[in-house]
């Protein structure tokens, strides 16, 4: 694989912003392509409230046809009234299109939104055993910030990754339990 700074991603597909005018043509592709490698059964709701509220933090790869080759689905806001937090809640490309820079490209292009934005900081989770996710955040600066036990609903535990964006944030304390994901309605 080549290094972080000459990655190529595959010159056919195209990267686009997600927009609610979008959402038939692409929102159902998106809860496929993320539902078959994430262990959590996200409900319909929670694309939503990603998709209603933080659109313009969301990045798709499409090929030649349209199809969603990748994904990625972000938010920005005040964490406990402190620091301006970035969050990236779902990231997932199409297998046969992985190691060549696809999800690599989608969070950068999300990251950089946040930045505009005046993020102080960005924050997700991973599974402790998903290597290749581990290995891309911590490229694009990402740093480890702590093991959460068990933290998924089938028992597998987390990393959560911190960027600190700006220097004055890196004090800030974290939380076990997931604040990041809106409450599951009774049905989901
Ligand atoms: C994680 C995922 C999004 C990465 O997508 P991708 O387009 O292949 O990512 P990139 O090509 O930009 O970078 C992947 C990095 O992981 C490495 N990698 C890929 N598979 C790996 C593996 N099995 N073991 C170790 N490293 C691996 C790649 O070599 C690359 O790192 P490098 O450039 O330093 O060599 C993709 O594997 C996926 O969709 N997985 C299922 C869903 C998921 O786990 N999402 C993340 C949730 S936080």
């Amino acid at each position: 694989m080549s290094d972080s700074n000459t990655f190529i991603a595959p010159p056919e597909l195209r990267y686009i912003q997600y927009h609610s005018s979008k959402e038939s043509t692409y929102l159902s592709a998106i809860r496929q392509l993320i539902s078959k490698d994430l262990s959590e059964p996200y409900s319909i709701y929670v694309y939503r409230y990603f998709l209603y509220q933080w659109g313009d933090l969301c990045f798709m790869a499409l090929d030649e046809k349209d199809s969603l080759i990748g994904v990625v689905i972000s938010k920005l806001e005040p964490h406990r009234g402190g620091p301006m937090r970035g969050y990236i809640a779902m990231l997932a490309v199409r297998e046969e299109y992985r190691g060549k820079g696809v999800a690599t490209k989608l969070v950068r292009m999300a990251v950089d939104v946040m930045v505009e934005r005046d993020a102080d900081e960005i924050a997700l989770e991973t599974e402790v055993t998903n290597t290749a996710a581990m290995k891309l955040y911590e490229r694009l600066g990402f740093l480890r910030s702590k093991r959460l036990h068990r933290y998924y609903l089938n028992g597998n535990s987390a990393f959560r990754f911190m960027l600190f964006v700006k220097e004055s944030t890196a004090q800030c304390g974290d939380e076990d339990e997931n604040p990041q994901l809106p409450p599951r309605p009774p049905s989901a």
